[in-house]
């Protein structure tokens, strides 16, 4: 391919996914999204592989790594729960971020190309830039990973004298990188960038360790914005111009992403950076043992059917449990249900219900329950108390009234959905277990709070068969 068709395909591809990031901004468009983005993939990599600087000799060990890539690839999506989306997104990012150690290892050892004066300096920059990025988004990710997936624990990590810590750790990073820029022989270049890399590791630990759990979906976002910049980092080296345009673009997104997401948890994004937050604070946290810290009324499915049923307005609000039990196709089947009887059934999505950002516009989307009736949490907020029956299915955190009502709460001042404020609420989930922040819910122990204990999914088709029966 020459030089001049590769540059037209990697605008056509740079176009494709600037396309595609405007389709996955809606759920009627994001399917168009997708599809851009897959269009825009493919030419990117035939453009990559057949472009003028592969030579022919590359293309089988080319063709040999994308095969053994794409297969784990595509077994890993094939057998994935959708419930461990977030992990699998927290591994790719890991990944990223070792490719971008890799190439600046491999771009420093490389003597094909040889820089001088101000193109070497820039040249060595990029490297190092590169490598520090890719370092803590690789160990940061990793970290991450283990918190999504239980294996290692929610609760931060605090040393004392983290910030001095971190401090000392990022005047050594610009020390070596002055060293580095200096070095006169490859051996002294080479510490400068094992010792940085060390760093980075350290830092990308540190830092998500000190992350309480109800602050991990600034930090999903926050490395997925990472993990662009370091991509972009890695064209830089390689000087791949649509390397560069993609990984900006995914490292913006993934920027304004935290940002929307510390907004809507209402938490400073420096704050979250700096840890600490999701700590156990004055809140006596229940135990999965399920002791309550309180009395709390139970309600069997009939006669929730029976509320559902005599109620005008009823606001359902979805959370992880929902994803769990994959409970969103009854759901689907009850809202038609009540629908079809004249009762008036919105949804309430909460920015971070679930795990992942739209976790629970994904499930309803699926389970094909119309768009205009689920509305986000600050549309749906003020309606609270002009509602019947709100009806939490597998929500914990994001319904939590200690948010608002407990400033001492590790949650405290995140927005919530006030579904107390309905003249009856039902909360489903299995037990008393507290949710992803480890906080014990007040909800559950409010005078006009229903608990209906059980699995989602099987609950709900109680209840359904109590509706039609
Ligand atoms: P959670 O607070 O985690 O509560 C979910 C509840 O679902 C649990 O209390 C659990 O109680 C119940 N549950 C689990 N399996 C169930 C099943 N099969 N049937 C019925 N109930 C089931 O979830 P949420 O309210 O959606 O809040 C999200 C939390 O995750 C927030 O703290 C948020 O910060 C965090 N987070 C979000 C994201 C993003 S981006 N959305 C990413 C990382 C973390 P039982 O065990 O008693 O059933």
């Amino acid at each position: 391919m020459s030089t001049g068709l590769s540059a037209v395909a990697y605008i056509g591809a740079t176009i494709l996914f600037i396309l595609s990031l405007g389709g996955l901004s809606n759920p009627e468009t994001a399917r168009r999204g997708n599809l851009y983005g897959i269009v825009g993939m493919t030419i990117a990599v035939l453009a990559t592989v057949f472009g003028p600087r592969v030579t022919l000799a590359g293309i089988p060990w080319i063709v040999g790594a994308m095969v053994v890539g794409g297969s784990i690839g595509l077994v890993a999506a094939k057998k994935v729960q959708m419930t461990q989306m977030p992990e699998l997104v927290a591994l790719m990012h890991s990944l990223v971020g070792l490719a971008a150690c890799l190439v600046g290892y491999a771009s420093y050892v490389d003597t094909s190309i040889v820089f001088s004066g101000a193109e070497k300096a820039i040249h060595e920059l990029e490297i190092y830039v590169g490598i520090y990025i890719g370092a803590v988004t690789f160990s940061g990710s990793i970290i991450a990973f283990g918190k999504l997936s239980g294996k290692i624990s929610g609760k931060p990590m605090l040393l004392p004298a983290r910030h001095a810590l971190n401090g000392i750790g990022a005047l050594v990073v610009i020390y070596y990188g002055y060293a580095f820029l200096q070095a006169h022989t490859p051996a002294d270049g080479a510490t400068a960038l094992i010792v940085m890399t060390a760093i980075g590791l350290l830092f990308g630990i540190h830092m998500v360790m000190a992350i309480g759990g109800a602050d991990m979906p600034v930090v999903v976002s926050m490395l997925n914005s990472y993990s662009g910049w370091a991509a972009a980092a890695t064209g830089f080296m390689l000087s791949n111009d649509l390397l560069i345009v993609v990984g900006a673009l995914v490292g913006s997104s993934g920027a304004i992403l935290s940002y929307i997401m510390c907004r809507a948890m209402n938490r400073n994004f420096i704050s979250v950076i700096a840890g600490g937050f999701g700590t156990g604070g004055g809140t006596v946290v229940a135990k999965a043992d399920g002791q309550p810290a309180g009395e709390v009324t139970a309600i069997s499915a009939v006669d929730t059917a029976e509320l559902l049923r005599d109620a005008k307005n009823v606001i359902i609000v979805p959370g992880y449990g929902m994803a769990v039990a994959q409970a969103q196709h009854t759901v689907y089947e009850i809202t038609k249900h009540l629908r079809e009887k004249g009762v008036n059934v919105r949804f309430g999505i909460h920015p971070v219900a679930g795990r992942m950002p739209g976790h629970m516009n994904v499930l309803l989307a699926e389970a094909k329950v119309p768009y205009d009736i689920v509305m986000e949490m600050d549309e749906i907020n003020a309606d609270f108390p002009d509602t019947d029956v709100s009806m939490v299915i597998g929500a914990n955190d994001i319904v939590n009234p200690s948010a608002e009502e407990d400033p001492t709460s590790p949650i405290a001042g995140m927005p919530v959905l006030e579904v107390w404020k309905a003249k009856t609420s039902i909360v489903m989930k299995r037990s008393m277990a507290s949710g992803y922040a480890g906080v014990d819910n007040p909800l559950f122990y409010k005078d006009n709070n229903r608990m209906l204990f059980g699995d989602a999914k099987k609950m709900l088709d109680e209840v359904l068969a109590a509706l039609k029966g």
